[in-house]
């Protein structure tokens, strides 16, 4: 009886061992897959006998994948990259030296709920079918970033043995980026177009904001000297600064529509436009969209509103933007003021640098001042 107590308590310890040595396990692989060190140095993963790229199978599924349209990504069974089609590389990755990275270090996932441990459970569970799905964003510093579908499917080498674990991965991609963003922007525009029936300014002073933003931007990325603009910022501003008032769809019609100034609760009211914009874009799956009508009109100097944010606490896509909405309003014929001339604008503009406006930006902005003036006349009032 004793005996047989005694025994049950080995196995139970052997058990024990062989749990946590499989737990040991798995860390060792997981911190394999987000190293990187393993990403520089993959070759004592990467050429043992957990390669799969000298199997039948891996040969028959590349010559296949080499002619697919749809891309294709191989991975080995620690999920680094071994094998991408030429569709893949054309359409969603936009590089050719993904050889031996992590399929962790090239994409981004786009729900919050995800995250890479979360699909190596699932890759390594055989009850979901050593499988996975679910939406992923690829980033990119000179193209547009890509949102799709991941699909991944398991590779078993020789015959279907599935109580064996799988020796690599099939990860195809269905690019939604073009889907998602028509989504977007159509529901967007249309709330723009209904704020446009309760607000002053014309349709073209929107525009105009749109691509003074949208030239700035471009002008910083090739300056290299600000890292968060890329072609994405640059394609989402010029989307977005136009819709740096969508807040005043909320502001009542006398205030809005009012001829004389404005008084002090009036006033208050009408400052509202920033948070209640800020709040209509946070649906928008990009920060930049509350960001722009939250702080457009903060100052360099922390006198603006509604948070007296100052200098780079201030984003950057907001101040950009103010640039040209003070810009373009200079310019344009107001019931309180005449329309001033491209040179008077740039001249108050100046003044401003430091005060109202972010120094270094407006250094960029007089040196493209004949870039914002075509803006100005190419998309006039009167076209
Ligand atoms: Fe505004
Ligand atoms: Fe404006």
């Amino acid at each position: 009886m004793v005996e047989d107590n005694f025994s049950e308590f080995e196995e139970l310890e052997e058990l024990e061992e062989l749990e946590e040595l499989e737990e040991l396990e798995e860390l060792d692989e997981f911190e394999a897959v987000v190293s990187p060190d393993h990403v520089q140095d993959p070759g004592h993963r990467f050429n043992t006998e957990n390669s799969i790229s000298d199997t039948f199978i891996y040969k028959k599924l590349t010559s296949l994948y080499n002619y697919s349209s749809v891309p294709v990504l191989i991975t080995d069974n620690r999920f680094t990259i071994i094998y991408a089609n030429p569709a893949v590389i054309e359409r969603i990755i936009h590089d050719k030296d993904v050889m031996k990275a992590s399929f962790f270090h090239i994409i981004d996932f786009n729900q919050k709920e995800i995250n890479s441990s979360g699909i190596i459970e699932s890759l390594r569970n055989p009850e979901t079918g050593y499988s996975w799905i679910g939406g992923v964003n690829i980033i990119h510093k000179n193209y547009l970033n890509v949102t799709a579908n991941a699909i991944f499917t398991p590779i078993y080498d020789g015959e279907s043995e599935l109580e064996k674990l799988p020796c690599g991965y099939i990860c195809m991609f269905d690019d939604v980026t073009k889907k998602n963003k028509d989504i977007f922007s159509r529901t967007y525009l249309s709330l723009l177009e209904a704020s446009k029936l309760k607000d002053n300014d014309t349709g073209n002073h929107i525009r105009r904001v749109g691509e003074y933003s949208r030239i700035i931007s471009k002008s910083l990325f090739q300056k290299e000297s600000y890292p968060e603009v890329d072609m994405q910022f640059i394609e989402n501003i010029a989307f977005l600064a136009p819709m740096h008032d969508i807040g005043k769809i909320g502001t009542p019609d006398d205030i809005l529509h009012k001829s004389g100034p404005l008084d002090e609760k009036e006033w208050q009211i009408m400052k509202e436009h920033t948070i209640n914009g800020g709040f209509v874009m946070s649906g928008y799956p990009d920060e930049m969209a509350k960001q722009i009508p939250l702080s457009h009109h903060e100052r360099w100097d922390g006198t603006g509103y509604p948070f007296q944010l100052s200098e780079e606490m201030i984003p950057l896509s907001a101040r950009i933007t103010m640039i040209g909405d003070v810009y373009d309003a200079l310019r344009m014929k107001r019931s309180y003021k005449d329309a001033f001339t491209h040179e008077k604008a740039c001249q108050i503009i100046e003044k401003d640098s430091g005060t109202h406006f972010d120094p270094n930006l407006i250094k960029v902005f007089i040196e493209l001042e004949s870039k914002i003036m075509g803006v100005y006349d190419m998309l006039n009032d009167n076209n």
